[in-house]
């Protein structure tokens, strides 16, 4: 039998972006399998005899960050909400999440990515959460969906500059993963706080996750979209509604006719 050629360093790492690692986590890749096993619970039957070596192979270095580990979840989602609560712009909101390290999502992204756009805006737009070019970049879809969301907003007239743009999660989440439920209540409060101090007349949630977090709705983007919606700031209540993701339009391109409905209707509201 032929052995099986030795991959070169470009085939190997072309290997693992397919694999879906695409972002390195430490300088140095860790062989997992050539650690020793956890000690075994008191209470459990001891091994008499050590398990043999087991044998090197090259494994994607999927390395958990060297950070301090973030505090517990219901200590991190108090001491979110109470960071939150206190900046009193959107650039405070920025500095306090640029420190904040309740959130393990930052320790594996590259960078915040807070928001784009303008904040006196009368429409704000929230997604889910960046992906590979939003992380490189620093700002929320500048991705292909980001290009489709552009032209979302080009067909209501307006561009950037006349609209704002910001996810309910900050940080990428590693290859892309959902947001855990956790992380998801952990950031909710800064986005909360960022729509309170955006202010908007109009906030529309793209696709399922931002809708369910930010209108607390149950039901699937089928049913919740197109409809006019509330989102109570605790100030005052905004007009809201859901509409369809543009990275889902990407794969289903036959619901834009439904995302051209919604839209017009919020042009109808921005116009009036
Ligand atoms: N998808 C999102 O939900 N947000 C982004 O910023 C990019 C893609």
């Amino acid at each position: 039998m032929t052995p099986e050629p030795i991959p070169d360093i470009r085939q190997l790492l072309a290997f693992y972006v397919e694999a879906g690692v695409d972002c390195a986590l430490d300088d140095a890749p860790v062989n997992r399998l050539a650690e020793p096993e956890p000690a075994p619970l008191a209470s459990a039957p001891v091994a008499r005899e050590a398990p043999p070596p087991q044998p090197f192979r090259a494994t994607p270095a999927i390395i958990p960050p060297r950070a301090e580990p973030p505090p517990p979840p219901d200590a991190a989602i108090a001491s979110a909400r109470e960071a939150a609560r206190t900046a009193p712009s959107l650039e405070a909101l920025r500095a306090l999440l640029e420190t904040f390290d309740g959130c393990s999502l930052k320790n594996t992204a590259t960078r915040l990515v807070f928001a784009d756009g303008n904040p006196q805006a009368r429409i704000m737009f929230v997604g889910e959460a960046p992906g590979r070019d939003e992380d490189i970049e620093g700002l929320p879809f500048v991705g292909r969906s980001g290009k489709l969301l552009d032209r979302m907003i080009g067909a209501i007239g307006l561009d950037r500059s006349k609209a704002y743009i910001a996810n309910v999660i900050p940080w990428r989440p590693p290859g892309n993963r959902t947001p855990t439920p956790q992380e998801t209540q952990i950031c909710l409060p800064f986005i909360q706080r960022q729509i309170e101090l955006v202010d908007p007349d109009v906030l529309v949630t793209l696709g399922n996750p931002s809708t369910q977090a930010l209108l607390g709705t149950r039901e699937g983007i089928m049913r919740t979209r197109g409809r006019w919606l509330e989102y109570d700031t605790g100030r005052r209540v905004i007009r809201a509604m859901a509409t369809f993701h543009p990275a889902y339009l990407l794969r289903s391109p036959s619901y834009k006719r439904l995302s051209w409905q919604d839209l017009r209707a919020i042009a109808k509201v921005l116009s009036s």
